[in-house]
């Protein structure tokens, strides 16, 4: 039997048809019996008039389990009082492809721990499901626009020889007899892409980070997207690009999904206007501090509670859900960013705040190897050429234009614009320090 989805019913009206599908819930009454299947498009009632002694398939809805999987096979009729489409299937058979066992181990009143065990359960939810849809619409509309502006997509390796940026956060896998260590960002390939001359390179990939944080936004492995431009004078060029990114996701994420992210979550789905606002860590501090924030007046960088309050200042003076902070201290950022002629403690860099949470952090790259080396000893980095950062290095020994670029949060972008609670419900399978299953 030729399948029809569910979503497809009302120009069947009349017709007889095969759905498959879920069993979603059982209403079985003597007289009448009703069970409503779901499939991936909506959700439809198969109406059966119970008829006597003969009633085979009667007997079949009677040992209906809710979750099993089903193939129905009957005549689509209109009927206004149906709530679901005003339309039902009078079915003619009923098969069960596969039993669910009674009893379901999760229900609307479970705790996240345990849907998280029985994910594939949870996720037969549309609302749960949603961000998928999402999540292809924004890697779509992300890869659109690195295209246009001149991009090649790359894949570099996730197993590294060395640890990575700092070698803190770092996993070691074994590696036959010597000890690997998963990439914690695509940084340093990427730089390296642009020594070897690819000019703009995107990429989507995973990336492992060993920290033990158990907050709503930290993973140990998330999807990274990640954009290195080559001859930007600044980390301006930087954000112009990615501000025009966003844009565009949020244009598609607003036409094809807002209506139902707004229905399920409760969250607008905001066209964000161009150019977001942009501050400088002093500005942002200025008025973090103005608000009652770091009494103390210590803090050289944002933490959680400053990032929260300046999205919500920034929100109520202009009206944008996005904030570049710009120029952070040399103090707080790696030692490849670069530092503003004349300004050696800071640096031109950005981190890009969305309704209070991080979800990107770039800059502008110094690619003067004398600059480069001295500013990685100065955090105390091995620059020697067997060191850790040697293979690095060496891509800035012959030509290295300058360049700029960002790493982006996949996980914590879908979680913004769904309005989800935790990265938990914007992933697929969520890893964390205890979390490796399913
Ligand atoms: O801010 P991060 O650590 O920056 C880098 O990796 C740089 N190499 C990027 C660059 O081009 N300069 O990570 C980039 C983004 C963060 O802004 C955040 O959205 C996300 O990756 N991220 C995490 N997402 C989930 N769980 C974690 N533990 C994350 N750590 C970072
Ligand atoms: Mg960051």
């Amino acid at each position: 039997m030729v399948r029809v989805l569910v979503g497809e019913l009302a120009s069947a009206v009349g017709g007889t048809v095969t759905v498959k599908g879920w069993v979603n819930t059982l209403r079985l009454q003597s007289k009448v019996q009703f069970v409503v299947v779901r499939d991936h498009t909506g959700a439809v009632q198969v109406t059966h008039r119970r008829g006597g002694a003969e009633d085979a398939l009667g007997e079949v809805l009677r040992g209906l389990t809710v979750e099993s999987a089903v193939e129905v096979t009957g005549r689509v009729v209109a009927n206004p009082v149906v709530k679901l489409g005003g339309l039902e299937i009078v079915p003619e058979r009923v098969v069960v492809v596969s039993a669910a066992e009674p009893g379901l181990p999760i229900g609307p009143e479970t705790g996240a721990e345990q849907r998280l065990n029985w994910r594939f359960l949870d996720l037969r939810r549309p609302e749960r499901r949603l961000v998928f849809e999402v999540q292809s619409t924004v890697e779509q509309a992300m890869r659109e626009v690195a295209a246009e502006q001149g991009c090649t997509e790359l894949h570099t390796p996730k197993l590294m020889g060395t640890a990575s940026e700092s070698g803190a956060e770092v996993f070691e896998v074994g590696y036959f007899d010597r000890t690997a260590y998963l990439a914690q960002s695509p940084q340093f390939y990427k730089q390296m892409a642009i020594a070897a001359g690819l000019d703009r390179v995107f990429e989507v990939g995973p990336v492992f980070r060993a920290e033990p944080s158990f907050t709503s936004r930290h993973a140990t492995e998330f999807t990274g997207v990640d954009v290195e431009l080559a001859w930007t004078d600044s980390a301006e060029e930087v954000m112009a690009f990615e501000e025009l990114m966003l844009r565009r996701v949020l244009e598609r994420v607003a036409g094809r999904h807002g209506e139902q992210i707004g229905r399920h979550w409760n969250t607008p789905v905001v066209v964000p206007e161009l150019p977001f606002p942009r501050l400088t860590m002093a500005e942002a501090m200025t008025r973090l501090r103005a608000a009652g924030w770091d009494a103390e007046g210590v803090r050289e960088d944002l933490d959680p509670e400053g990032e929260r309050l300046l999205s919500a200042l920034v929100a109520e003076e202009s009206g944008h859900e996005f904030v570049f902070v710009t120029r952070y201290p040399a103090s707080v950022r790696p030692f490849y960013h670069r530092r503003p002629d004349g300004e050696p403690g800071l640096t031109d860099s950005f981190d890009l705040l969305w309704k209070g949470i991080e979800i990107t952090t770039g800059a502008q790259r110094e690619h003067r190897y004398d600059r480069l080396v001295a500013q990685a000893a100065e955090k105390g980095m091995d620059t020697s050429p067997e060191g850790p950062l040697g293979r690095y290095l060496d891509c800035f020994r012959y030509g290295m234009p300058p360049h700029g670029g960002f790493g982006l949060g996949l996980g914590r972008v879908l979680m913004q614009a769904l309005g989800l609670p935790s990265i938990r419900d914007a992933v697929f399978l969520f890893r964390g320090p205890n979390r490796l299953e399913p």
